[in-house]
């Protein structure tokens, strides 16, 4: 179904909110409670169609799930070797995250799995985990262009390998990791700029060990999880679209509730400090491992900058919103090293500078980033081409408008953030859906 929002211009953002749960934590919840010994308990899960999605693949593999209210999910572990056959294909919709760590806890299976998602995620590059697990000994068959459908072969003998990451992914790491869990010895795993570190916290909290010395990260196959309790902060990459909305709309003042900070996912609260924004962290806590804080967020007038190379994997889904905050900014922001923005969901380089540009602001895509010269933001229409978090980066971007904007193609906003109208409209955002 289309969907489309109509965004009026204007502030200010006021209140205060929890945004929805974590997706990368909400994922990797029911993948490793699915493969614990015992019942796992996730609070603050993301009920996203991603996330979604992940929880009906271990179901249609014969896991039990419970979802006894907003949020709360029951896991029946089946431990590491207690999976079914599934009946038919997984279908994981637009979920990257999900295809990419199933592939790899797949792998080690005794029977075949095929993977599908909609027309986005089939265009998205596999070969990066597809490799590795080769290498281990998996067999993986996929289209001629390394997408999906995939086909997971199973009853393969795993062995483990010291794997030095291409890129700076967390989705390949996680893959890799996933099928170490099935391997035989020390799966090693060295990251060339350190990415979010889920996995290897939650399979900790699983009982499971999982050394880490610097860049490298390892896991020595042939263990068990123990079940456990999950509680899943919101997502700050959630969280983002409002940091950004009121820092640039004058008068506002936000509290985000109990936020996920983990220091590699703070890249964009690096970035807009160093941007000039007014952002408190705030009774920071640990919570499950993961540390949590509430975020109060003021308006301030922003200045551009060279966004620091090593931010980037820290701040990699944020993007969409940080070029609106760049909009905003007095001065030049310059992106570079972050080619990987151009195969997320969408094309993330080329679809935002189209957008910013139908707005009236200064954007030049290049190969690996873009230039932004702030200035006054006009109104217009712009297409997300399906990809929520381009949808959600324009509906802030609408506040600094006179007229507001109207955004195409918005369904897939509920990947991540179901809701997102709603909690919106409830903090000063005058959103329409259609
Ligand atoms: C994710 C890792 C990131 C991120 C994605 C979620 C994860 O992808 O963009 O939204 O949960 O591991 P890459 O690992 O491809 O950078």
């Amino acid at each position: 179904m289309a969907l489309t929002f109509e965004v009026a211009g204007g502030g200010p953002l006021r209140g205060r909110l929890r945004v929805p749960g974590d997706k990368s934590i909400s994922h990797r919840s029911i993948m490793l409670g699915a493969v614990a010994e015992g019942v796992s308990e996730v609070s603050g899960f993301l009920e996203g169609e991603d996330t979604l999605a992940t929880l009906r693949a271990f179901q249609s593999m014969g896991v039990s799930i419970e979802r006894p209210g907003v949020g709360c999910v029951a896991i029946h572990g089946v431990g590491l070797h207690g999976l079914q056959p599934p009946k038919e294909p997984l279908d994981l919709g637009n979920s990257g995250t999900s295809m990419r760590l199933m592939a790899g806890l797949l792998a080690g299976q005794a029977f075949d799995t095929v993977l599908v998602g909609d027309a986005s995620l089939s265009t998205r590059p596999m070969r990066r985990v597809i490799d590795p697990l080769i290498r281990m000994g998996a067999v993986i068959d996929a289209t001629a262009t390394g997408t999906a459908p995939l086909r997971v072969r199973g009853g393969q003998t795993l062995c483990a390998i010291d794997y030095h990451l291409p890129v700076a992914s967390a989705q390949v790491k996680s893959a890799v990791l996933l099928a170490g869990l099935y391997a035989h010895g020390r799966t090693i795993v060295t990251e060339p700029a350190a990415t979010r570190d889920h996995t290897e916290r939650m399979l900790a909290g699983f009982g499971y060990t999982v050394e880490r010395e610097r860049a490298r990260v390892g896991i020595t196959g042939g263990g068990r999880l123990r079940a456990t309790c999950v509680d899943v902060p919101a997502d700050l990459s959630s969280a983002a679209f409002f940091l950004v909305g009121a820092t640039i709309t004058p008068g506002s003042d936000l509290l985000l509730e109990h936020v996920g900070i983990n220091p590699t996912r703070t890249g964009v609260l690096n970035i807009l400090d160093a941007m000039g924004a007014d952002i408190q962290v705030m009774s920071e806590r640990t919570i499950g491992g993961e540390p949590v804080a509430d975020l109060r967020v003021r308006y301030a007038p922003l200045h551009g900058i060279a966004i620091p190379p090593q931010w980037v994997p820290l701040a990699i889904d944020e993007f969409p919103a940080i070029f609106v905050a760049a909009a905003c900014a007095e001065g030049e922001t310059t992106l570079t090293g972050a080619a990987e923005l151009r195969v997320k969901e969408s094309d993330r380089i080329q679809v935002m500078a189209d957008g910013l540009r139908t707005l009236g602001v200064a954007a030049t895509p290049t190969t690996d980033g873009m230039v932004i010269r702030g200035g006054a933001m006009g109104d217009g229409e712009v297409d997300s081409h399906g990809d929520h978090r381009i949808a959600m980066a324009f509906a802030m971007a609408a506040l600094r408008t006179q007229g507001g904007v109207r955004i195409l193609d918005c369904a897939n906003v509920n990947t991540s953030f179901p809701c997102f109208a709603v909690l919106a409209s409830g903090v000063g955002l005058s959103i329409t859906e259609r």
